[in-house]
C-alpha cells in the first residue's frame, strides 16, 4: 500500500540503509539531556554507525517543564545538525522524532497534530512516568489508533509497576502498543531491577523491537555490551529482528503484530 509517507525523502534515506535502525536515541545538542555539543552529537552518531546502526532516529525529549520542546524547534535543530554534518563520511542515514511524555500537554498537541511522530508519521515514540501507569491511557491510545499512529512504548523495563510483572501493560498490549526495548537496560545501566525487568519480558517475549536510547558518546560502549548480551538471550536471529528488520516494520507501517 502506498501515501505520500512513502515519498518521504527522510524515510527512504533510512530505509535505503542497511544495517540497524535506531528508533530512540539523543543525538541533538543542547535540546533535552543528550549530547551538549555537535561535536559530541557526531562522536555518538559515528560511535553508533561502527557498532552496526545504518540509521538513528533522534528522538528529543518532549516534556512539559523539563525539556519544553516544540515541535517547529526541534525540526530546526535537526535541519542545522543534518546540514552540518549529515552527509559526512561514517555518519549513519539521519532521522527526526520524539520522546513524547504521556501528560495532557502531550494529547493535546496530538490532537492538534503538534507532535513528531517517526519519519513516515505510522509510529510515535511515548514514555510513561516511572511511578505510575497513567489512568485513561488505553483511551489515549484509542486515540492514537484511530488516527493511524502507532504508539511505541519506550523502555517498559524501566517502570516501577513493570518490574515483577507485566499485567499493568496487558491492556495496552492488546490494543497493539509496541514495546521497545532499551538495550542498555541489559547491560546494567538503570540498575539491577530494570535489567530483571527487561530480561523477564524478553522471555515473555513482550518487546517488538530493540534502541540504543543512547544519550552520550560513552553510552555506545554500553549499547554494544547490551546487544551481545540480547544476542545470547534470545539468539542471533531474533535479535537481529529486534534491531534491523522490525524497526523498519514500525516505520514502513508493516507491523506483524
Ligand atoms: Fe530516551
Amino acid at each position: 500500500m502506498h501515501s505520500a509517507a512513502d515519498s518521504d525523502p527522510e524515510l527512504q534515506a533510512i530505509l535505503a540503509r542497511p544495517g540497524y535502525v535506531d528508533l530512540h536515541s539523543h543525538y541533538i545538542p543542547a535540546v533535552d539531556d543528550g549530547v551538549h555539543t555537535r561535536q559530541e552529537g557526531v562522536e555518538l552518531c559515528r560511535g553508533l554507525s561502527g557498532i552496526g546502526f545504518g540509521a538513528i532516529v533522534a528522538t528529543p525529549h518532549m516534556r512539559t517543564a523539563m525539556f519544553d520542546n516544540e515541535r517547529i524547534e526541534l525540526q530546526a535543530h535537526f535541519a542545522r545538525f543534518q546540514a552540518a554534518c549529515g552527509r559526512d563520511e561514517g555518519m549513519p542515514a539521519l532521522g527526526l522524532a520524539a520522546e513524547h511524555f504521556c501528560d495532557d500537554v502531550f494529547w493535546a498537541r496530538f490532537e492538534r497534530g503538534q507532535v513528531l511522530p517517526y519519519p513516515g508519521e505510522r509510529a510515535a515514540l511515548i514514555e510513561l512516568p516511572v511511578d505510575a501507569i497513567p489512568l485513561g491511557l488505553e483511551e489515549r491510545v484509542f486515540r492514537m489508533n484511530l488516527k493511524g499512529v502507532r504508539p511505541v512504548l519506550a523502555h517498559p523495563e524501566r517502570y516501577a509497576p513493570l518490574y515483577s510483572r507485566t499485567g499493568a501493560i496487558e491492556r495496552l498490549l492488546q490494543q497493539g502498543v509496541l514495546p521497545l526495548l532499551d538495550v542498555m537496560s541489559l547491560e546494567g545501566k538503570y540498575g539491577r531491577r530494570p535489567r530483571k525487568a527487561a530480561e523477564r519480558m524478553l522471555a515473555e517475549g513482550v518487546y517488538y523491537a530493540a534502541c540504543s536510547d543512547a544519550h552520550k558518546p560513552s553510552d555506545v560502549a554500553r549499547v554494544a555490551e547490551g546487544i551481545a548480551r540480547l544476542r545470547k538471550r534470545v539468539g542471533e536471529a531474533e535479535a537481529e529482528a529486534m534491531l534491523d528488520e522490525r524497526p523498519r516494520r514500525i516505520l514502513r507501517g508493516e507491523v506483524d503484530r
